[in-house]
């Protein structure tokens, strides 16, 4: 059976977290590994459904998907979070519960984030339309030590994902392949 492990993106909305999540889905999966991408607004909609944006609601929300993460990633499959996961303490226990866990810190300057707005969030939260939004009037807290950081203002979404592949490669969570 393969090894299973979590492959864990944290970042501000609209950061890159389900785009590169879903790129380097699609590359496992043509590697012949099992994947399951449990992403933050699809999760909200379904497993976390009734959850609001307080700190505790989060917390229940990034521990519902840790815990999830935690079966499959113990049952052979490369599960895979996109979820902002803003509060450190949380994202560090969901750590502890794995035994395999590789952190992806998906960084953005809030300007670039801004400027993109693609779902409109952003105008609406710096409008006051939207409360606690992360990043506006709400906490991100960057991970202190992730496996790997990318920068989706700096790099493209092929030089991530392939910086990606390398790093979860070196450190041993996938073989790499024959070129
Ligand atoms: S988390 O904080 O619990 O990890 P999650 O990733 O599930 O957040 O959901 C974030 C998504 O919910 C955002 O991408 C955005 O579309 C939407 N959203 C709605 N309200 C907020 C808010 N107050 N803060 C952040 N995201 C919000």
């Amino acid at each position: 059976m393969q090894h299973g492990f979590t492959l864990w993106f944290t970042g501000l909305s609209g950061a890159g977290k389900s785009t590169l999540a879903n790129l380097v889905a699609d590359e496992l999966r043509a590697r012949q590994h099992r994947v399951e991408i449990l992403d933050g607004d699809e999760v909200r909609t379904n497993l976390s459904k009734g959850l609001g944006f307080s700190k505790e609601d989060r917390d229940t929300n990034i521990r519902r998907i840790g815990w999830v993460c935690r079966l499959l990633a113990r049952n052979g499959v490369i599960a895979i979070s996109a979820a902002i996961s803003p509060y450190r303490s949380v994202r560090e226990e969901v750590r502890k519960m794995h035994d395999r866990f590789f952190e992806v810190y998906v960084e953005c300057p809030l300007d670039t984030l801004v400027e993109r707005d693609v779902k409109g969030l952003y105008k609406k939260a710096l409008a006051g339309e939207i409360k606690n939004f992360t990043g506006v009037d709400d906490p991100y807290e960057p991970p202190l030590a992730p496996e790997l950081v990318v920068n989706s203002h700096t790099e493209t979404r092929e030089e991530s994902l392939a910086r990606l592949l390398a790093a979860l490669e070196a450190k041993g969570f996938i073989n790499g392949v024959a070129r």
